[in-house]
């Protein structure tokens, strides 16, 4: 049912824990099973993720999901990570079971909540966080939940 990708981040998550002086942090729930998700993120002055960690009470694919989300946003900039999307972290795992997709959505939503927080606290404005609400659970993209 899951290949060996998902297996090996779901086995050996990267960047799981907390980060205690991080810059922007973002809690979200899945809507859809009521799992949570929390997104620590080191932003440096030009914007760069320096680091990122995370924990969840999810399952396997959103551990797996998160995990390479994580790998994927760590270096790059904050526009950077505001244009993953779940469905880029799919493929990058090259696939989830239909069913579990949605436990991808957790990973961007916390990523997004996140750098939403961080930019209202210095307010800042990215327009790539045009229309998202961190409260709503749906954010306009299409997931393809199902
Ligand atoms: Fe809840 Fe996967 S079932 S995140």
């Amino acid at each position: 049912m899951y290949n060996e990708k998902v297996m090996d981040h779901f086995m050996n998550p990267r960047n799981v824990g907390e980060i205690e002086d991080a810059e922007a942090i973002g809690e979200v729930g899945n809507p859809i099973c009521g799992d949570i998700m929390r997104m620590y993120l080191k932003i440096d002055n030009n914007d760069i993720i320096t680091d990122v960690k995370f924990k969840t009470f999810g399952c396997g694919s959103a551990i797996a999901t998160s995990s390479m989300a994580t790998e994927m946003i760590k270096g790059k900039t904050v526009r950077e990570a505001l244009r993953l999307t779940n469905m880029a972290v799919v493929e990058a795992l090259d696939g989830l079971p239909p069913a579990k997709v949605h436990c991808s959505v957790l990973a961007e939503r916390a990523v997004k909540t996140a750098i939403y927080n961080y930019a209202k606290e210095r307010n800042l404005t990215y327009k790539e966080l045009d229309g998202f609400d961190p409260n709503d659970d749906h954010d306009g993209h299409d997931h393809d939940e199902e």
